[in-house]
Protein backbone atom coordinates (compact mmCIF):
# COMPACT_ATOMS: atom_id res chain seq x y z
CA UNK A 1 0.00 0.00 0.00
CA UNK A 2 1.55 3.65 -1.03
CA UNK A 3 1.17 6.41 1.90
CA UNK A 4 -1.02 7.68 0.04
CA UNK A 5 -3.46 4.80 -0.29
CA UNK A 6 -4.13 4.20 3.15
CA UNK A 7 -6.84 1.55 4.47
CA UNK A 8 -9.32 4.74 5.38
CA UNK A 9 -9.14 5.81 1.79
CA UNK A 10 -12.91 5.64 0.08
CA UNK A 11 -11.48 4.37 -3.15
CA UNK A 12 -8.24 2.95 -2.52
CA UNK A 13 -5.70 3.33 -5.72
CA UNK A 14 -4.41 -0.29 -5.37
CA UNK A 15 -5.35 -2.95 -8.11
CA UNK A 16 -8.78 -4.53 -6.24
CA UNK A 17 -6.84 -7.85 -6.60
CA UNK A 18 -8.98 -10.08 -4.74
CA UNK A 19 -7.88 -13.43 -2.72
CA UNK A 20 -10.02 -15.76 -0.66
CA UNK A 21 -8.09 -16.19 2.76
CA UNK A 22 -8.75 -18.83 5.40
CA UNK A 23 -10.40 -17.56 9.25
CA UNK A 24 -11.65 -18.34 12.00
CA UNK A 25 -15.53 -16.25 12.69
CA UNK A 26 -17.57 -17.43 15.60
CA UNK A 27 -15.45 -20.65 15.75
CA UNK A 28 -15.70 -21.59 12.37
CA UNK A 29 -13.40 -21.90 9.57
CA UNK A 30 -14.57 -20.14 6.61
CA UNK A 31 -13.15 -18.73 3.21
CA UNK A 32 -13.45 -15.10 2.96
CA UNK A 33 -12.90 -12.77 0.10
CA UNK A 34 -9.80 -9.76 0.99
CA UNK A 35 -8.21 -7.63 -1.27
CA UNK A 36 -5.25 -4.65 -1.08
CA UNK A 37 -6.27 -1.36 0.27
CA UNK A 38 -8.45 -2.13 3.28
CA UNK A 39 -7.06 -2.59 6.65
CA UNK A 40 -5.29 -6.02 7.84
CA UNK A 41 -6.64 -8.01 4.71
CA UNK A 42 -4.39 -11.44 5.17
CA UNK A 43 -6.00 -12.35 8.56
CA UNK A 44 -7.99 -11.23 11.34
CA UNK A 45 -5.97 -8.26 12.75
CA UNK A 46 -4.45 -9.11 16.65
CA UNK A 47 -6.27 -6.39 17.64
CA UNK A 48 -9.64 -7.71 16.71
CA UNK A 49 -8.79 -10.73 17.77
CA UNK A 50 -8.45 -9.80 21.47
CA UNK A 51 -11.62 -7.41 21.24
CA UNK A 52 -13.10 -10.64 19.69
CA UNK A 53 -11.63 -12.48 23.21
CA UNK A 54 -13.70 -9.77 25.14
CA UNK A 55 -16.38 -9.36 23.60
CA UNK A 56 -20.26 -10.45 25.41
CA UNK A 57 -22.71 -12.49 22.90
CA UNK A 58 -24.05 -9.47 19.96
CA UNK A 59 -27.15 -7.71 21.41
CA UNK A 60 -30.26 -7.28 19.22
CA UNK A 61 -28.58 -4.30 17.17
CA UNK A 62 -24.69 -4.22 16.64
CA UNK A 63 -22.92 -1.18 15.30
CA UNK A 64 -19.97 -2.21 13.99
CA UNK A 65 -17.76 0.59 13.58
CA UNK A 66 -15.21 0.81 10.78
CA UNK A 67 -15.76 -2.61 10.18
CA UNK A 68 -13.38 -3.35 6.96
CA UNK A 69 -14.15 -6.60 5.53
CA UNK A 70 -15.95 -7.65 8.16
CA UNK A 71 -14.05 -9.53 11.29
CA UNK A 72 -16.52 -8.37 13.77
CA UNK A 73 -20.02 -7.94 11.62
CA UNK A 74 -19.26 -11.25 10.36
CA UNK A 75 -19.12 -12.41 14.47
CA UNK A 76 -22.02 -10.99 15.07
CA UNK A 77 -24.14 -12.36 12.35
CA UNK A 78 -22.80 -16.23 12.84
CA UNK A 79 -23.59 -15.64 16.68
CA UNK A 80 -26.82 -13.92 16.26
CA UNK A 81 -28.35 -14.74 12.97
CA UNK A 82 -31.30 -12.19 14.29
CA UNK A 83 -29.63 -9.34 14.95
CA UNK A 84 -29.42 -5.90 13.05
CA UNK A 85 -26.18 -5.43 12.10
CA UNK A 86 -24.65 -1.79 10.75
CA UNK A 87 -21.76 -1.92 9.45
CA UNK A 88 -20.35 1.42 8.01
CA UNK A 89 -16.81 2.55 7.12
CA UNK A 90 -15.40 5.02 4.92
CA UNK A 91 -13.79 2.67 2.66
CA UNK A 92 -15.64 1.37 -0.16
CA UNK A 93 -13.99 -1.55 -0.75
CA UNK A 94 -14.12 -2.77 2.59
CA UNK A 95 -17.69 -2.45 2.13
CA UNK A 96 -18.33 -4.15 -0.69
CA UNK A 97 -16.17 -6.96 0.96
CA UNK A 98 -17.94 -7.25 3.60
CA UNK A 99 -21.18 -7.59 1.40
CA UNK A 100 -19.66 -10.33 -0.40
CA UNK A 101 -18.68 -12.01 2.42
CA UNK A 102 -21.77 -11.78 4.61
CA UNK A 103 -23.27 -13.49 0.91
CA UNK A 104 -20.82 -16.07 1.59
CA UNK A 105 -21.75 -16.88 4.59
CA UNK A 106 -25.50 -16.93 4.12
CA UNK A 107 -25.58 -13.57 6.68
CA UNK A 108 -26.68 -11.13 4.78
CA UNK A 109 -30.04 -11.09 6.19
CA UNK A 110 -28.27 -9.74 9.07
CA UNK A 111 -25.85 -7.00 7.58
CA UNK A 112 -26.08 -3.81 6.36
CA UNK A 113 -23.50 -2.33 5.39
CA UNK A 114 -23.35 1.20 4.99
CA UNK A 115 -21.27 4.50 4.43
CA UNK A 116 -21.53 6.08 7.68
CA UNK A 117 -23.89 8.98 6.14
CA UNK A 118 -25.84 6.54 4.41
CA UNK A 119 -26.89 5.40 7.92
CA UNK A 120 -30.10 7.14 9.24
CA UNK A 121 -29.25 9.52 12.12
CA UNK A 122 -31.52 8.27 14.70
CA UNK A 123 -30.76 4.77 14.45
CA UNK A 124 -29.14 4.42 17.37
CA UNK A 125 -27.40 0.52 19.07
CA UNK A 126 -27.82 -1.51 21.90
CA UNK A 127 -24.03 -2.31 20.81
CA UNK A 128 -21.25 -0.86 19.49
CA UNK A 129 -18.41 -3.05 18.54
CA UNK A 130 -15.06 -1.14 17.19
CA UNK A 131 -11.32 -1.74 16.35
CA UNK A 132 -11.31 2.44 15.64
CA UNK A 133 -8.89 3.77 12.89
CA UNK A 134 -6.46 5.39 15.69
CA UNK A 135 -4.48 5.74 12.83
CA UNK A 136 -6.63 9.40 11.34
CA UNK A 137 -5.00 11.32 13.88
CA UNK A 138 -6.92 12.58 17.07
CA UNK A 139 -9.59 15.23 16.19
CA UNK A 140 -10.68 12.96 13.56
CA UNK A 141 -11.11 9.67 15.79
CA UNK A 142 -12.53 11.96 18.30
CA UNK A 143 -14.85 12.99 15.21
CA UNK A 144 -16.05 9.77 14.65
CA UNK A 145 -16.37 8.82 18.12
CA UNK A 146 -18.47 11.91 19.07
CA UNK A 147 -20.61 11.13 16.15
CA UNK A 148 -20.97 6.94 17.32
CA UNK A 149 -20.57 6.40 20.34
CA UNK A 150 -23.77 8.88 21.88
CA UNK A 151 -25.52 6.84 20.21
CA UNK A 152 -25.36 3.78 22.30
CA UNK A 153 -28.83 2.58 23.86
CA UNK A 154 -29.45 3.36 27.93
CA UNK A 155 -27.88 0.06 29.24
CA UNK A 156 -26.01 -0.75 25.75
CA UNK A 157 -22.15 -1.11 25.99
CA UNK A 158 -19.78 -0.38 23.35
CA UNK A 159 -16.58 -2.26 23.24
CA UNK A 160 -13.40 -0.61 21.70
CA UNK A 161 -9.91 -1.96 21.75
CA UNK A 162 -7.05 0.21 21.06
CA UNK A 163 -3.34 -0.30 21.18
CA UNK A 164 -1.94 1.10 24.70
CA UNK A 165 1.15 2.39 23.25
CA UNK A 166 -1.05 4.47 20.43
CA UNK A 167 -2.71 6.38 23.26
CA UNK A 168 -5.23 3.92 24.90
CA UNK A 169 -5.30 4.86 28.30
CA UNK A 170 -5.27 9.10 26.79
CA UNK A 171 -8.41 7.95 24.96
CA UNK A 172 -10.21 6.59 27.59
CA UNK A 173 -9.75 9.41 29.60
CA UNK A 174 -11.13 12.15 27.02
CA UNK A 175 -13.79 9.56 26.90
CA UNK A 176 -14.96 9.80 30.59
CA UNK A 177 -15.14 13.24 30.19
CA UNK A 178 -17.62 13.46 27.58
CA UNK A 179 -21.03 14.93 27.54
CA UNK A 180 -23.56 14.54 24.90
CA UNK A 181 -25.85 17.57 22.93
CA UNK A 182 -28.23 16.61 26.05
CA UNK A 183 -25.15 17.26 28.80
CA UNK A 184 -25.29 13.57 29.74
CA UNK A 185 -22.39 11.88 30.06
CA UNK A 186 -21.66 9.52 27.56
CA UNK A 187 -21.40 6.64 30.33
CA UNK A 188 -18.73 4.49 32.17
CA UNK A 189 -15.82 3.75 30.63
CA UNK A 190 -13.66 0.96 32.06
CA UNK A 191 -10.65 -1.22 30.77
CA UNK A 192 -11.85 -5.02 30.68
CA UNK A 193 -9.00 -6.14 29.18
CA UNK A 194 -5.40 -5.94 28.47
CA UNK A 195 -3.75 -8.32 25.91
CA UNK A 196 -0.66 -8.30 23.27
CA UNK A 197 -0.05 -4.70 23.95
CA UNK A 198 -3.68 -4.15 23.50
CA UNK A 199 -6.49 -2.93 25.99
CA UNK A 200 -10.19 -3.89 25.68
CA UNK A 201 -12.40 -0.99 26.96
CA UNK A 202 -16.15 -0.88 27.15
CA UNK A 203 -18.69 2.64 27.62
CA UNK A 204 -22.00 1.65 29.91
CA UNK A 205 -24.36 4.25 28.83
CA UNK A 206 -25.98 4.78 31.83
C1 LIG B 1 -8.47 -0.53 12.50
S1 LIG B 1 -9.51 -0.75 11.12
C2 LIG B 1 -10.60 -2.06 11.67
C3 LIG B 1 -11.29 -2.80 10.55
C4 LIG B 1 -12.08 -4.04 10.97
N1 LIG B 1 -13.10 -3.70 11.96
C5 LIG B 1 -11.17 -5.10 11.52
O1 LIG B 1 -11.26 -5.38 12.71
O2 LIG B 1 -10.40 -5.68 10.73
C6 LIG B 1 -10.54 0.70 11.19
C7 LIG B 1 -11.49 0.92 10.05
O3 LIG B 1 -12.13 2.18 10.23
C8 LIG B 1 -12.37 2.74 8.96
N2 LIG B 1 -12.62 4.19 9.08
C9 LIG B 1 -11.73 5.21 9.00
N3 LIG B 1 -12.35 6.39 9.14
C10 LIG B 1 -13.67 6.11 9.31
C11 LIG B 1 -14.83 6.90 9.49
N4 LIG B 1 -14.75 8.24 9.55
N5 LIG B 1 -16.03 6.30 9.59
C12 LIG B 1 -16.11 4.94 9.54
N6 LIG B 1 -15.04 4.13 9.37
C13 LIG B 1 -13.84 4.70 9.26
C14 LIG B 1 -11.14 2.36 8.16
O4 LIG B 1 -11.37 2.46 6.75
C15 LIG B 1 -10.88 0.94 8.66
O5 LIG B 1 -11.50 -0.01 7.85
Amino acid sequence: MSTADHYFTADPASADERRIIRAAIAGREVDLETAPGVFSPDHVDLGTQVLLRHLPPPAETVLDLGCGWGPLALTAALQRPDARITAVDVNRRALDLLERNAARLGASAAIEAREPQAVPADRTFAAIWSNPPIRIGKPALHALLSTWLPRLESGGHAHLVVQKNLGADSLTAWIARQRDDAGRSWGDIEKVGSAKGFRVLRLTRR
